[in-house]
């Protein structure tokens, strides 16, 4: 299959390697080459780790079927991932102009916002639907597949074996909802981790929520390793929507530059590497 992959962020360059890890052949876009660049460079290391854990067999392959790409026209054909802001308007002027171009499915890595809101921005919009990948996308098994009011059974099911296909679990989600499935929970989870800050430090909620709830990351550092702009834009989709995710230092992190993992400065000090919970 080929694939076309808009926006070369953490997700987008995630799901690309994790297509073509599967045997795809895949097209990463982006505007601009030195987020391409950017984006290679991290596949690379990340197949090679794989290659010395004996999860990638040969890594020049995957490479090789990979390749970058600045002009949208290029979509033709493939079928299409789009893992850019988490904005309407930046996602709806993308699918509107890559649903001319490709008459294959199309899919959106949306977390927070309506796939049906999103499909009024395709043409032929019953074959767009929603495919949710988690952070680290290589290494997080499930793919939450969801359907939108316009989405046919035909391109539901059929998102339902790419994701199969591609080696991971997909979650069939029928109801439009905020936060789908996964995010429904998590960040009201997010949100009780967050009151607790005024209380405890984010060492002391993480402790508990990995050594009692068993998570491999806390909640906080998590909010910090999938970005504290992800999650409060996220928030302000919540509030529209009217669900009670609220976590009001984020916006006072993103006015600061704190966004997490990716700036080295979050809850916790990323500069050198993931931060260690200790007690
Ligand atoms: N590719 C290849 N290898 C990777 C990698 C990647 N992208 N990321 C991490 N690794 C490797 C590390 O290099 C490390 O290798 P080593 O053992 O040789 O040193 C190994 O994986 C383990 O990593 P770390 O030691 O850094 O840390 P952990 O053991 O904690 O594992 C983790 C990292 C897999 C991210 C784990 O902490 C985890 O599962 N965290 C939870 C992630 C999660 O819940 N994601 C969902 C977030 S919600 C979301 O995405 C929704 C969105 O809508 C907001």
């Amino acid at each position: 299959m080929k694939v076309f992959v808009v926006g070369s962020g953490v997700m987008g360059s995630g799901i690309g390697q994790v297509f073509a890890m599967a045997g795809n052949e895949v097209k990463l876009y982006d505007v601009r080459e030195d987020a391409l660049k950017k984006a290679m460079d991290n596949i690379r290391w990340s197949v090679q780790k794989l290659h010395e854990k004996g999860s990638v067999r040969d890594p020049d392959s995957v490479m090789s079927r990979i390749s970058t790409s600045v002009d949208l026209n290029e979509a033709k054909d493939h079928m299409v991932i789009e893992a850019v802001f988490e904005d309407l308007k930046v996602k709806g002027e993308v699918l509107s102009k890559v649903s001319t171009i490709t008459h294959e499915i199309i899919a959106s890595n949306t977390s927070s916002l309506p796939i049906t809101d999103l499909s009024k921005f395709v043409k032929n919009a019953e074959r767009f639907l929603g495919m949710h990948f988690f952070n680290p996308p290589v290494l997080m098994k499930l793919v939450e597949v969801i359907r939108g009011d316009l989405t046919s059974d035909q391109t539901f099911y059929k998102a339902l074996d790419i994701v199969k296909s591609l080696g991971k679990f997909p979650l069939p989600v029928r109801k439009d909802v905020f936060g789908f499935v996964v995010n429904r929970v998590l960040f009201r989870m997010f949100t009780s981790a967050c009151n607790l800050l005024e209380l405890y430090t984010p060492e002391e909620i993480d402790s508990v929520a990995m050594k009692e709830l068993g998570m491999p990351m806390g909640l906080i550092m998590l909010l910090d390793y999938t970005g504290i702009d992800v999650n409060y834009d996220i928030s302000k989709e919540a509030e529209r929507r009217g669900f009670p995710f609220r976590c009001e230092v984020l916006e006072r992190m993103v006015r600061s530059g704190k966004l997490g993992r990716k700036t080295g400065q979050g809850f916790y000090d990323w500069s050198k590497g993931k931060p260690e919970i200790k007690g």
